[in-house]
């Protein structure tokens, strides 16, 4: 880029959270900002800075630490999650505002994750516009929102009640049981989650990763109470259009991508013949969960691709990688953009994180749903039961939820070989060419875009 172009550009900063799930797609999102010639500046906290510095060199995008989380500790330091919590915000609202207010370049915009709370007190405070980006489905947010309601015992604004929306899962407690909402007791990760409904009501726009036509009914209804605007997915589209190759500009990767290797293993493997098994970066899978998932794999005849994220190593069989090895890779993380674009990909094991269903839907890749905690439920039920994409592999009704091997095994059959898995394919198909068209140059999410660029400065469009 120009030096001329970034001087003159508008410039909108952008408040990343801490965690995969949720740096991927505000990158992402900045990415297409920085190439409708916006300039943008990420601010995060220092040890997210550090490594998305050294994986982006768009000349339109710099990052700034707004909290030293290396030496005051994250999440593991003291006073664990809640712990750090406090200090992001005292730290990084002071630096934010202190950043806004110096820069040379004027700052027109704060987009910030929902999930950070003391945000929208800064845009209020500095006079600057505001839009919330929230890193999961609509239908999560719609979800969640009687939750909230109930929580922090606020009234709900008037909208038709939850329950009526057709497409919507009647998801209540019992079917979020990680919540811990049945027992009446709310641990501080979940009051934490539902205090992003107090950005939405400040915002001037409430951003989603997600497309009219694949949550139309929920985008809809939620449109009737805050200026929701989809901008998703935020894959570029011509990522949709070819094989993704080296790649190492585009992504935000928390554990160094093994995966050289793998993309040469797939080289050699037929045309939808391949198993890939992750579970995102959150999850962390116990041991009897691990030993299922390698029974099935073990047992069947289908090549995979696992990711097993380092603390998880551990908990493999003793030689499971020496018995598999010609017909199974594990790998501790990958370029997953790279591998789901990949033809040998014939179905995706996930634990249906917003980001991993996206990208599925967006390479046309059909799932077995293993949901782990709280949105990855609500995805799991859409993949199945509303947009017939994926099959979910039903845990056990015990206390610890493990799916047994033979339930993933069947689910695998069906998806690859059944009647049900043909099916399955022709509506994925379908969705991902809707997902293409909507970030396709004037597409719905690209006009979005463009729409709220032009808000910022009317002489845009
Ligand atoms: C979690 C939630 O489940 C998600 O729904 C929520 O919005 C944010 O927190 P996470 O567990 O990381 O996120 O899952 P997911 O949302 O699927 O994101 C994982 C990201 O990591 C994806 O973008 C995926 O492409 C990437 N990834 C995963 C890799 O690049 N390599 C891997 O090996 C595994």
């Amino acid at each position: 880029m120009e030096q001329g172009r970034v001087e003159k550009a508008h410039h909108i900063v952008v408040l990343a959270d801490q965690g995969q799930g949720h740096i991927n797609p505000m990158l992402q999102f900045s990415k297409r900002l920085a190439s409708k010639g916006i300039k943008i500046t990420v601010a995060t906290t220092l040890s997210n800075a550090k490594s998305m510095k050294t994986t982006l060199s768009y000349s339109m995008i710099t990052f700034e630490s707004i909290y030293d989380d290396c030496s005051q500790g994250g999440v593991v330091g003291p006073g664990g999650f809640k712990g750090f919590l406090d200090r992001f915000q005292a730290s990084g609202s002071t630096n934010l505002t202190r950043f806004i207010l110096d820069h040379e370049h004027p700052v027109k915009c704060l987009v910030y994750d929902a999930n950070i709370p003391w945000a929208s007190k800064i845009t209020t405070q500095l006079g600057i516009a505001g839009a919330a980006f929230f890193t999961q489905s609509c239908a999560t947010a719609a979800t969640y929102y009687p939750m909230y309601c109930e929580v922090y015992e606020k009234t709900p604004l008037s909208m038709p009640s939850f329950p009526v929306i057709t497409g919507l899962p009647k998801l209540r407690f019992p079917n979020l049981p990680s919540l811990g909402c049945s027992t009446g007791r709310y641990p501080p990760i979940i009051i934490h989650i539902l205090g992003q409904f107090d950005n939405f009501g400040k915002a001037d726009w409430v951003l989603f990763n997600s497309f009219d036509k694949l949550e139309e009914e929920v985008v809809e209804w939620m449109k009737k109470v805050w200026n929701v605007v989809t901008i998703g997915p935020t894959l570029p589209s011509f990522y949709l259009d070819k094989r993704v190759e080296n790649d190492n500009e585009y992504g935000f990767n928390i554990h160094k991508p093994n995966s050289s290797n793998c993309m040469e293993w797939l080289d050699s493997k037929k045309t939808g013949s391949v198993v890939y098994v992750s579970f995102g970066s959150a999850a962390n899978l116990c041991a009897e969960q691990i030993t299922e998932l390698a029974d099935a794999l073990r047992q069947s005849n289908i090549m995979f691709l696992w990711v097993v994220k380092p603390d998880e190593q551990s908990k493999l069989p003793i030689d499971f990688s020496k018995e598999t090895s010609g017909k199974g890779l594990v790998v501790t993380w990958c370029s997953q953009l790279e591998v789901l674009a990949h033809h040998a990909i014939g179905c995706f094991i996930s634990h249906c994180g917003w980001n991993s269903t996206l990208e599925a839907i967006s390479f046309g890749v059909p799932i077995v749903a293993m949901p782990q905690i709280l949105d990855q439920i609500i995805n799991a039920h859409f993949l199945e039961k509303v947009w017939s994409v994926g099959l979910i592999a039903k845990a056990n009704e015990d206390e610890k939820g493990v799916t047994a091997s033979e339930e993933i095994y069947r689910c695998i059959r069906e998806v690859l070989e059944g009647e049900r898995g043909r099916e399955i394919r022709k509506n994925i198909t379908s969705l991902k060419e809707l997902a293409k068209e909507a970030i396709d140059t004037s597409g719905s999410s690209d006009k979005h875009i463009d729409e709220f660029i032009s808000q910022l400065d009317p002489a845009y469009l």
